[in-house]
């Protein structure tokens, strides 16, 4: 069994994305060379990929393609060091209107990976990313309002955030779809062996966030409020979670390859923890701040699936590998605001990805 050489890529999947493309500039920084599958299905990612081609060119190696199509998996995958996993149709909202489609991203998707790396003679290290909506809406939790936001009644919890020993419940079609490649990945490091462990995450936030209403809440409100247009809050907007800084992720993704070894076929829950919460209502408060004026708001009902509190315990990741996330919301909105607006002050680049720039 021959291991792939110590310069073989990394292979990104969905690495034009916003975890995707902080990753790979992490990796290529850092001297390594990236290939990136990826279909750009999500508007606006061919500017990530833009961004890493400018930045690290000779290290970025992209190939235009599906995580559904068995080549395009089995070609990525053929002569990788390590495969990080973020492909995937992100929004419960899309998975409400089209769950056949989100069924066949996530987890036929994630299938693919799994078999291709499986026929591999020396299997390399997988991280694939799930999310904190395996554990479903969570309506057992007693929970009061404070101010602006949920807490749970229970004291001991509010303390320590939701553990990995919390029974799992897929809802929504999103929920199932990433809830059934979790339990694959958990599967075939069990069944098989894989070298593979699996992050349950909460809400990520960072620069290179394309948020929408559907999906990255806190680009969303940001961006919502540099164009000075409405905010459409559903609920009451007391809802909270963990938020974690993408740095603070890449940082967690690289001790999972790193310690493979201590955390495969495990999945561990990621996110800011309790140190890191920010509901809704909390969020326009540091808006207001940074604008001087507070956005304007529209509330609506409630989304299917919408959990009003979701704190992680990220305590068993920090235990296995020595992690500790260290940007506060504070810090971390900032940055993002900052990233955004000097965004918008560049001139716009359209830059062209088209099949002919495969494996440039
Ligand atoms: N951002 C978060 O807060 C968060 C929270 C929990 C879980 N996650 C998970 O993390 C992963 C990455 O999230 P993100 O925020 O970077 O999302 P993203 O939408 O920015 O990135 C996903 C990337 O996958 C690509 N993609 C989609 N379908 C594809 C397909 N069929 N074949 C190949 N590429 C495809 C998209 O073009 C995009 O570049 C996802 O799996 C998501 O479910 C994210």
């Amino acid at each position: 069994m021959s291991a792939p050489a110590s310069d073989a890529p990394v292979l990104v999947i969905g690495g034009a994305g916003f975890i995707g493309c902080n990753l790979a500039a992490h990796l290529a920084r850092a001297g390594a060379r990236v290939r990136i599958l990826d279909n750009l299905s999500r508007p606006g990612v061919e500017r990530n990929l833009a961004w890493l081609r400018g930045h690290f060119d000779d290290r970025i190696e992209f190939d235009l393609g599906d995580v559904r199509q068995r080549a395009d998996v089995r070609v990525a995958t053929r002569d990788v060091r390590a495969v990080f996993h973020f492909a995937a149709q992100v929004a419960v909202t899309t998975s409400l209107v089209a769950p056949r489609d989100d069924f066949e991203i996530n987890a036929a998707g994630t299938l693919e990976v799994l078999e291709a790396l499986r026929a591999l003679p020396a299997p390399p290290p997988l991280v694939f990313t799930s999310t904190n909506k395996v554990y479903g809406c969570l309506p057992d939790l007693p929970l009061r309002t404070e101010d602006d936001r949920w807490v749970p009644v229970n004291a001991a919890l509010a303390r320590t955030g939701i553990d990995e020993q919390r029974p799992l419940e897929f809802r929504t079609p999103y929920g199932c779809s990433k809830g059934a490649a979790d339990q694959y990945v958990l599967d075939y490091a069990q069944s098989f062996g894989l070298p593979a462990t699996v992050f349950r995450m909460s809400c990520i936030y960072g620069p290179r966030q394309l948020g929408t209403e559907d999906q990255g809440w806190v680009a969303h409100f940001l961006i919502r409020a540099i164009e000075d247009a409405p905010i459409t809050i559903y609920g009451d907007g007391r809802q909270v979670r963990d938020v974690l800084f993408v740095d603070d992720l890449v940082d967690a993704l690289a001790r999972a390859w790193e310690r493979i070894a201590d955390v495969r076929g495990q999945a561990f829950n990621i996110g800011g923890g309790p140190h890191n919460t920010l509901s809704l209502r909390e969020l326009l408060g540091m808006i207001e701040r940074l604008r001087g004026s507070c956005p304007s708001v529209r509330f609506e009902p409630w989304r299917t699936g919408d959990q009003r509190y979701y704190v992680s315990d990220p305590s068993a990741f920090a235990r296995a590998t020595g992690w500790k996330p260290t940007t506060t919301p504070r810090a971390g909105v900032e940055a993002l605001y900052g990233w955004l607006l000097a965004e918008r002050a560049q001139p716009t680049s359209s830059p062209s990805t088209s099949p002919g720039d495969v494996r440039a």
